[in-house]
């Protein structure tokens, strides 16, 4: 018994995330519907899917996007729509959003045949010459990420908003990635390298 206490408390200690409830997360997704879908799965290119990410990243999205509204773009992530959508979102929120959105299933996307081959090298070998790391290092095989370190799941995601994160990781617009990890990445690719990789990444399961 005093061992499990030890373990419980040594756990809740370790903890510094809020636990997300699922079923709370569902009832405040109604204002998230209108754009990332009534399953978290959206239905225009230009917002991202959120069904199946990992929790732990969708959190840090929400504190970083909410962080880039209050500092005035200076810290965390901004972006005119969705920055103001995490303003009156408190930790407990974010975290029973995040539960939520990853407790569903992600659609069904594919991997249009014409860039299959070039995406694969890019994503899996990255590019020694021009010093592009290869995805596969953070991402995963089939694209899935890693809860524990925070690379985010990336298959599966809408071609455009791919498109639109790498442009802005290669720009610096968006800044939120640790130790600039993403952005030294990105500010080597071309726009066609962006253009095949947003696209191979759909059908990558
Ligand atoms: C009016 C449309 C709109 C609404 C409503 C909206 N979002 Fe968003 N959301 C966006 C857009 C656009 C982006 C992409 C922002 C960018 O390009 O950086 C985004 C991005 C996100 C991301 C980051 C996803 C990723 O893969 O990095 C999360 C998490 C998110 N939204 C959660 C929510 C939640 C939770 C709600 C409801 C409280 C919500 N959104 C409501 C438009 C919306
Ligand atoms: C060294 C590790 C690393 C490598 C290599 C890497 N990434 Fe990432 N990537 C990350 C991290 C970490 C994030 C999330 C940053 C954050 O916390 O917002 C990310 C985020 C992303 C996102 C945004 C996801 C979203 O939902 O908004 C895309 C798209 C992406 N990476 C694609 C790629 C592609 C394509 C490559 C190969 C050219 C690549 N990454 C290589 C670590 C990496």
């Amino acid at each position: 018994m005093k061992k499990l206490v030890l373990i419980v408390s040594l756990l809740a200690s370790c903890s510094v995330w809020a636990q997300g409830s699922i079923e709370a997360g569902k009832a405040k997704s109604q204002t998230c519907v209108a754009c990332h879908g009534a399953d978290g799965n959206s239905l225009l290119g230009m917002y991202p899917s959120l069904a199946g990410q990992h929790a732990k990243y969708i959190e840090k999205q929400l504190k970083d996007l909410k962080l880039g509204m209050t500092s005035g773009g200076k810290q965390g992530r901004y972006d005119p729509v969705m920055s103001g959508m995490a303003m009156p979102l408190n930790e407990q929120d974010m975290a029973d959003l995040a539960a939520y959105y990853a407790s569903l299933p992600l659609a069904h996307n594919t991997t249009p045949e014409n860039v299959v081959e070039q995406g694969k090298n890019l994503y899996a070998a990255g590019d020694a010459e021009r010093g592009i790391a290869a995805c596969i290092a953070c991402h995963g095989p089939r694209g899935n990420g890693t809860e524990l370190s925070g690379f985010p799941k990336i298959s599966g995601q809408h071609a455009d908003y791919v498109k639109l994160q790498l442009e802005k990781f290669r720009d610096g617009n968006r800044n939120n990635d640790m130790n600039a990890m993403m952005r030294d990445v990105a500010k080597k690719l071309t726009d066609e390298d962006i253009d095949v990789l947003s696209k191979y990444v759909g059908g990558l399961h």
